[in-house]
């Protein structure tokens, strides 16, 4: 019987996408006379029964492209906003699964689409997995397609902020994408020499980072590239998070309603006041050191354009090894990468396992070792 396998794209789009879906695609059709379609814009095309056959010469000419071929969207089969009322599809999802007698649906995502394709395989759904998003934030695998891409184009972003901080002797504070994992600030705040990393794991002090840059300047130095990823938080924010967040897990503990309703919101309240925290940050830090300083938000360009050839190359071995797991009848796997290998690891393992930067790895120690200031001492 020739395997059916269903394709989608999830999150928030990055590329290698369409590198990944041809490598999937290809290799089940050509290697393994497989049957391939795909469904438009993420979970929500699987509600809406809207796919695409992925046959013929569909996928030739996309290895190159950014973005997605098929289209993506966040929304959770669980909670997806329908007629303007957030209902659970998850029902529906199952019932398109067998609709279009599909043998496993291969969902390309970050770490909330492994969430959602741990769920629907919980349901019964064979389903597979690939670890897509430029936060490298994926736990159980070394690194994601769409990361190199990005650390690529944000260096670059940084060489060329050097250049004109240099010339102004300015502070140019520059965000970098990463909500809650500094991966992509942290590598492209190496690589691009940055002097000030900071990063969401690593809680910062306005005073260590004006006293760093003050100490630049008296050492002849008179301009300052920071590199702040967008979830960065100074130490009373962090302060605030952790003591809300533990008073959540109590209330969930102890399923009091209301006071779970009123911590979400104070949350939220607190992430509302952190909209806008790097135009705060250089204007405090040009208060602090008396040097001008401009803020630098470099945005969804991380995500657009042509996928780096590691990103390609990435992509493409885990979208053929993917096909060769389904071959092989795995399913309720992610398939990870594992040096120059794959690895197919439990989505259980991976759901909610979110790869953090430790303190301690040894990307920090470098970047102290060549004197980057973290803003913590
Ligand atoms: O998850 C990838 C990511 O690029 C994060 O770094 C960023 O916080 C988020 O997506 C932005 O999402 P959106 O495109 O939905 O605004």
């Amino acid at each position: 019987m020739t395997k059916r396998i269903g394709i989608l794209t999830a999150g928030g789009d990055s590329p290698g996408l369409n590198a990944a879906i041809r490598g999937v695609g290809k290799a089940a059709q050509e290697a393994f006379g497989m049957r391939v379609i795909g469904f438009r814009d993420g979970f929500r095309g699987l509600v809406e029964n809207r796919s695409v056959d992925l046959g013929g010469s569909v996928l030739s000419g996309i290895l190159t492209i950014g973005g997605t071929i098929l289209g993506t969207s966040r929304d959770k089969p669980h909670k997806m906003k329908i007629a303007g009322k957030t209902q659970d599809m998850t029902d529906l999802i199952v019932e398109n699964y067998h609709r279009n007698h599909l043998d496993m649906l291969v969902c390309l995502g970050g770490g909330g689409t492994q969430k959602n394709a741990l769920q629907l395989a919980q349901k019964g759904l064979n389903v597979i997995t690939l670890p897509k998003t430029i936060d490298n934030d994926v736990g159980m695998t070394d690194t994601t397609f769409g990361f190199d891409t990005a650390l690529g184009i944000a260096t670059g972003a940084i060489d060329r902020l050097h250049s004109t901080a240099h010339s102004h002797h300015r502070i140019i504070v520059v965000e970098i994408m990463g909500h809650r994992s500094g991966w992509l600030a942290l590598g492209s705040g190496i690589a691009g020499g940055a002097d000030v990393i900071l990063l969401p794991e690593i809680p910062y002090s306005f005073e260590a980072i004006a006293d760093a840059i003050s100490h630049r300047v008296k050492n002849g130095k008179n301009f300052s590239i920071v590199a702040v990823a967008e979830g960065a938080v100074d130490t009373e924010q962090a302060a605030t998070r952790a003591r809300l967040e533990a008073a959540l897990a109590n209330a969930e503990a102890s399923e009091d309603k209301k006071q779970r309703k009123e911590i979400k919101a104070e949350l939220k309240a607190l992430e509302a006041d952190y909209v806008g925290h790097t135009m705060k940050l250089a204007h405090r830090l040009e208060q602090m050191t008396g040097l001008e300083s401009r803020p630098t938000i470099l945005g969804h360009l991380q995500r657009g354009g042509t996928p780096s050839a590691g990103d390609r190359l990435l992509a493409t071995r885990l979208g053929t090894a993917c096909a060769e797991y389904i071959d092989d009848g795995l399913s309720g796997v992610m398939v990870a990468a594992r040096g120059d290998s794959t690895e197919p690891v439990p989505l259980e393992q991976v759901a909610g396992n979110k790869k953090l930067v430790p303190p301690d790895h040894p990307w920090i120690e470098s970047a102290r070792r060549v004197g980057v200031c973290f803003g913590d001492r």
